[in-house]
């Protein structure tokens, strides 16, 4: 069962907890801060800042900005309008530097809701055991992108497609798209395991802020996927000259 909570406003005086609670993506600056939202998160945002030593108008500036971003969406680019280097680019600007960050945060956040509250839920220590192995597949699966596959594409698109047999990127496209697929049922069975990132009425705000974490990676492995799979894959094996 969800819990519906109005955001409260972003005032000195409001809880860190307060903050996170009805805005768990917030949770991501919070972590950046060093500002502990879970045990201290009875403690105002004037108090958290002044223990941390830093400057309360800054971080008020901040937490508006990132609240306004949150609501506002991702910023999206028409994929399609862009040649292949400059998609393979914004790909890792985006999409890689992105979960390069967040995998991370998600999988010691998994790993602290599991440990404390999984004599709870016995379903937190496989949503754990899953993250770890998403992560760990994730990372690696983008260094190979960055390493091997978006190399090959910039060259063919820089003129040496002829310089390649049509299995030369097929290959690695096709071993991709099996890891593609291989996250995307990583993902689905964290929305089972989650109840659809559900946080339950006990869930304290690590846990929320881990399940929010949870949503947004899945909307953005879409997003990522769709440009691999749909717009750069078929367009890079076109200009190579070969269909797969
Ligand atoms: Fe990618
Ligand atoms: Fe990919």
């Amino acid at each position: 069962m969800s819990t519906t909570i109005t955001p409260p406003g972003i005032a000195p005086e409001t809880t860190i907890g307060q903050l996170v609670a009805a805005r768990p993506l917030l949770a991501r600056l919070f972590d950046r801060l060093g500002l502990d939202y879970c045990c201290g998160g009875k403690q105002t945002l004037a108090a958290a800042c002044a223990a941390r030593g830093l400057d309360p108008a800054t971080t008020l500036a901040l937490l508006e900005s990132a609240t306004a971003a949150l609501e506002a969406g991702p910023a999206e680019v028409d994929a399609a309008a862009l040649g292949l280097a400059e998609l393979a680019d914004h790909i890792e600007a985006t999409h890689h530097a992105c979960l390069k960050d967040e995998l991370p945060r998600l999988v010691e956040m998994a790993d602290r809701v599991a440990a404390k509250h999984g004599w709870r839920d016995t379903r937190l220590p496989e949503v754990a055991a899953a993250m770890n192995t998403l992560a760990a597949e994730m990372l690696s699966h983008m260094r190979k992108e960055e390493t091997v596959l978006f190399p090959l594409v910039r060259q063919i698109e820089a003129g040496a497609a002829g310089t390649f047999h049509c299995g030369g990127i097929a290959n690695p496209i096709r071993q991709m798209e099996a890891e593609h697929e291989a996250a995307g049922q990583l993902t689905a069975s964290l929305r089972e395991l989650t109840d659809g990132f559900t946080p339950d009425p006990e869930a304290c705000n690590t846990h929320r802020a881990l399940l929010a974490g949870l949503a947004a990676f899945e909307a953005d492995l879409r997003r990522h996927v769709h440009k691999e799979n749909n717009i750069l894959f078929p367009r890079a094996l076109a200009r190579a000259g070969g269909g797969g």
